[in-house]
């Protein structure tokens, strides 16, 4: 594709864009958009082109956004869906090592191209949220986490909500920005059970 081919696309997807009625033609161009980005990203690495193709739960979520809400009906489905799809601990222990649940939280390292793919990802987990008081610099687009364990209960359901949560956002929120660190394999087991440590034992500076 060339720029004129592009800058066509693109100006037809504007148009179009505040256009409801014109459906059709929207998922044409989405269409056209997805083979452009087929036959312009490079595989490297780990990075494979797989990853432009959208699973259940994205390819749904895509029709809604804006002011669009998610219906009551269609969110039960993909929460009642990926709830099953949560693996949780063996040994019924959902608390790991809140130390190196910090770390994992620091950490934005992870299934990029440059990354070494037998090392392990972090979480991110500050890109979008506060956490402890020590750190300033974090992202609000998820709540404040401040107190986690404090606020809603060090009790076994909450460890277990938050195990579930951070394996699979989507079980308890459907078309949530929050990644499925478990599901998609970003994190390990033992990954999930140190933040989740972080968020919930009381002596983790998230709840000091
Ligand atoms: C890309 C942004 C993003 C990242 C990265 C992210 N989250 Fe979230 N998180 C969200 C959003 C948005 C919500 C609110 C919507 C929802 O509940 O899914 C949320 C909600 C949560 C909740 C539920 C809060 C409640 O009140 O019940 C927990 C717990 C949580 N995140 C923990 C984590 C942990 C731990 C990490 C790192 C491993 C993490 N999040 C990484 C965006 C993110």
């Amino acid at each position: 594709m060339n720029t004129a081919q592009f800058a066509a696309i693109a100006a037809a997807v504007a148009v179009l864009a505040g256009c409801a009625s014109m459906f059709a033609e929207r998922s044409d161009l989405t269409a056209q958009a997805v083979t452009m980005m087929k036959t312009s990203f490079k595989e490297q690495g780990q990075a494979k082109l797989d990853r432009i193709d959208q699973d259940d739960v994205q390819r749904t979520c895509s029709q809604y956004h804006g002011d669009a809400a998610v219906p009551r009906d269609v969110a039960e489905r993909i929460e009642k869906a990926e709830a099953a799809r949560i693996s949780y601990p063996a040994d019924g222990k959902y608390l790991g090592d809140w130390k190196s649940g910090e770390k994992i939280a620091q950490a934005g390292v992870g299934m990029q191209y440059s990354d070494d793919p037998a090392q392990p990802s972090g979480g991110n987990c500050y890109a979008c949220h506060e956490l402890t008081q020590a750190e300033v610099s974090y992202g609000t687009i998820g709540p404040s986490l401040r107190n986690f364990g404090k606020v809603r209960g060090f009790t076994p359901e909450m460890q277990k909500y938050a195990y579930g949560k951070v394996f699979n956002s989507e079980a308890f929120f459907a078309c949530s920005n929050m990644p499925r660190f478990g599901q998609k394999g970003i994190l390990t087991e033992q990954q999930i059970k140190d933040v989740v440590a972080l968020l919930m034992d009381p002596q983790s500076p998230v709840n000091r």
